[in-house]
C-alpha cells in the first residue's frame, strides 16, 4: 500500500447505518478527483464504538463520520475535541492525526451555512429575525452557525422549553427561547424559518405549525432530507415562499471533512445534488 492510498480511506460509523447516503457523496468526490480510495459504511454497535474508533489508525483510515447513535458517546473516546464540538455537544467527524491520536469536531453547522450560501447567494444572517423550531442536536448546529454568521435575533421555539432555554444560556448571543404555544406567532416578520425538529421526517407526523404569519419574502428551511420535501416545506412553497431542504446541509458538511482528512476541497455540484436527491427519492 502506498502512502497516498493509505490516506484515502474513510467511512461512516453508525448503528444502523446501511441506509446512509454518505458513501454516494464521498465516492462521487473520490471519482471526481480521480483518486484511489474508498468511503465505506461501518456498521458499529454502541458497545464496539471505542474499539472501532481505535482501529481506524491501524486500518489506514484518514478518519470517519459519525451518525446516530454515536455522535455524543464518541466525545469521551477521542483524544481531543474542539470548541465547536463541545458547544454543539456532539462530534460528526473524527480525524486520525499523524501521531495516531483521534481528533473530533462537528461540521453540521458548516453544512447548514454552506448550503444556504450556495443555494441563496444573497442570504444574510442579519437580514432580519430568524426562527428556529427544535432544540435537539440539529438545532444546536443550526443555531451555532447562525450566530457565527452574525444573526441579530434568533427566536428558538421547542416543545420542551427547557432545552431551548439551555441553548440560549450556553450559546449566549441574541437567542430568545420561546414556549411551544408561541410557535405560530414566532414567524411574524422573520427573514427565515427553520424546521430543526424531527417532525415531518418519514414515519413522523408533520410539524404542527400555521404559516399565516410567515412573510412572503421569508425563506423556509428544513434540515430533514427524507422526504426531500417535508409537509412544512410543501406548505411554505404552496403559499409562495422560497424553500430549501436538508440535502444540501448533508452535502456541505462533507466538504470540511475532506479538508481535514485529505487536504482537498471538493465541490457540491448540481450533478452530485441531483444524484443524492434521486437516491433519496428512491
Ligand atoms: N441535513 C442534515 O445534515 C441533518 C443533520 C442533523 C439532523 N438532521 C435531521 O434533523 C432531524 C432532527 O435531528 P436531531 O438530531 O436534532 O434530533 P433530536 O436531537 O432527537 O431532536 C429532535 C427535536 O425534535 C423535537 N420533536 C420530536 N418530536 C416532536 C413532536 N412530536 N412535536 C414537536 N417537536 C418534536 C424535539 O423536541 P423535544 O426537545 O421537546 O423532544 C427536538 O427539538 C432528523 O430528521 C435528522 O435526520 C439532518
Amino acid at each position: 500500500m502506498t502512502d497516498s492510498e493509505r490516506h484515502l480511506l474513510a467511512g461512516v460509523m453508525g448503528w444502523p447505518v446501511m441506509h446512509s447516503r454518505s458513501p454516494l457523496m464521498h465516492n462521487y468526490w473520490i471519482g471526481e478527483h480521480e483518486l484511489a480510495g474508498s468511503y465505506v459504511l461501518l456498521p458499529i454497535e454502541p458497545e464496539a464504538l471505542a474499539a472501532a474508533l481505535r482501529a481506524l489508525q491501524p486500518l489506514g483510515f484518514a478518519g470517519c463520520n459519525l451518525t446516530i447513535p454515536h455522535k455524543q458517546e464518541a466525545m469521551a473516546i477521542v483524544d481531543e475535541v474542539d470548541e465547536v464540538a463541545r458547544i454543539i455537544g456532539a462530534i460528526s467527524c473524527v480525524v486520525v492525526r499523524p501521531d495516531g491520536s483521534l481528533f473530533g469536531t462537528n461540521n453540521d453547522w458548516r453544512g447548514f451555512i454552506g448550503n444556504l450560501k450556495q443555494d441563496q447567494p444573497s442570504w444574510r444572517a442579519d437580514a432580519g429575525p430568524l426562527t428556529v423550531i427544535g432544540a435537539g442536536g440539529g438545532s444546536r448546529a443550526v443555531c451555532y452557525g447562525l450566530l457565527q454568521e452574525g444573526a441579530t435575533e434568533i427566536r428558538l421555539v421547542n416543545r420542551t422549553y427547557a432545552r431551548a432555554e439551555a441553548i440560549a444560556a450556553e450559546f449566549g448571543g441574541p437567542i430568545t427561547p420561546l414556549p411551544w404555544e408561541e410557535r405560530h406567532d414566532a414567524l411574524d416578520g422573520v427573514a427565515m424559518a427553520v424546521n430543526a425538529t424531527s417532525q415531518g421526517m418519514v414515519g413522523e407526523a408533520a410539524l404542527d405549525i400555521r404559516l399565516d404569519r410567515l412573510p412572503d419574502t421569508a425563506l423556509a428551511a428544513d434540515i430533514i432530507y427524507v422526504p426531500l420535501e417535508t409537509p412544512f416545506l410543501a406548505a411554505a412553497r404552496e403559499r409562495g415562499n422560497r424553500t430549501i431542504n436538508g440535502v444540501g446541509m448533508l452535502l456541505h458538511q462533507g466538504r470540511p471533512a475532506w479538508k481535514l482528512w485529505f487536504d482537498l476541497e471538493p465541490v457540491v455540484t448540481p450533478e452530485l445534488r441531483e444524484r443524492m436527491e434521486r437516491s433519496i427519492a428512491g
